[in-house]
């Protein structure tokens, strides 16, 4: 095996050489997260993406993720160093299969979470990310909401919000592995702990949780909690910034289960030789570009809900 710290020099070296940005989701492994420029949540992430000057993106995450930054940023080119990280959640729902939900609710505005292909993006009217999820449904004027992919998403979202709402029942094998009992025996464990956990766990897991909030939302609550130890209900991948943070507190991972494998793929190795080769580069059409860009335009208009 390569010595990690000159691999992290040959990559920071090529991304110099390519003009490049590296980006790296919460979830990717811890030194992956060291070697990148940004570490972030899908929203921000995006963000960046189409804010950056960088010509190149090295998108350190799962297959839609850079299928966003893509959209968003068509002057840029996006390399995902492994084209076989995909999320298994937004594989659960295809464009016919959106066909057939909207043509049973004529009208009825579709929202996408953004854990899905653009070719289903560029069907909805507007996306949404863990983070403004609640404001984005409640930013329609319509009584109605159809949201996909993600039933624990959606659930959690109806729990506040006033419109009616429907949803497709896919769900993240990852969260879902995260069990009730697992969370009740931490916390009986960790007397004074608090839970926190992502909206994709189970409504049973959510009811048991002190906060609820997306990968980069639990930085800031972890940060501002008066808790020394905190249960944590999320990918594994989460706990290198945690520590890093907050050296002073306690982070018990929910459950040993509670790891991606799509999101373990990406490797150093697989970054340098992307940037060598300028290869794994995503594209998308120009037609379901242009109306996928749509609805990842309209979530952007959307602020943040305050803590998530
Ligand atoms: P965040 O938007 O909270 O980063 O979550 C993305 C994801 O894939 C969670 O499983
Ligand atoms: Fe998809 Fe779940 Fe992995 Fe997130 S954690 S990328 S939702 S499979």
């Amino acid at each position: 095996m390569r010595d990690r710290n000159d691999l992290k020099k040959e990559v920071r070296s090529l991304l110099k050489e390519r003009g490049a940005i590296m980006l790296a989701h919460n979830y990717q492994r811890d030194e992956v997260q060291e070697t990148a420029d940004l570490t972030g949540d899908s929203l921000a992430l995006s963000q960046a993406a189409a804010e950056s000057d960088a010509k190149v993106i090295v998108f350190c995450g799962v297959h839609f993720m850079a299928e966003s930054a893509a959209i968003l940023s068509p002057d840029k080119t996006v390399i995902l160093p492994r084209l076989d990280a995909g999320c298994p959640m937004a594989d659960m729902i295809t464009p016919e299969d959106l066909i057939k939900e909207k043509a049973k609710r004529p009208g009825v505005p579709v929202v996408a979470y953004v854990n899905t292909s653009a070719a289903v993006k560029a069907l909805s009217d507007i996306c949404c990310t863990s983070a403004n999820a609640v404001r984005v449904v409640d930013s329609l004027p319509s009584e109605r909401v159809y949201m996909i992919p993600d039933k624990n998403l959606s659930h959690y979202v109806s729990l506040t919000s006033r419109k009616k709402m429907e949803w497709w029942q896919g769900f993240c094998p990852t969260h879902e592995r995260l069990k009730p009992a697992e969370v009740i025996k931490a916390k009986e464990e960790n007397p004074g702990a608090v839970f926190v956990c992502h909206p994709e766990c189970s409504p049973e897991v959510v009811s048991l949780a002190d906060h609820v909030c997306s990968t980069s939302g639990m930085y800031k609550y972890a940060s501002a909690s008066k808790a020394k130890t905190i249960i944590v209900g999320t990918e594994m991948g989460i706990l290198y910034k945690l520590k890093k943070e907050n050296p002073e507190k306690k982070f018990i991972l929910a459950s040993k289960s509670l790891i991606c494998p799509n999101m373990k793929l990406t490797a150093l190795e697989d970054v340098a030789e992307a940037l060598k080769e300028m290869k794994n580069i995503v594209t998308v059409p120009a037609d379901v570009r242009a109306k996928a860009k749509e609805a990842l335009d309209k979530m952007l208009k959307v602020p943040r809900d305050s803590s998530s």
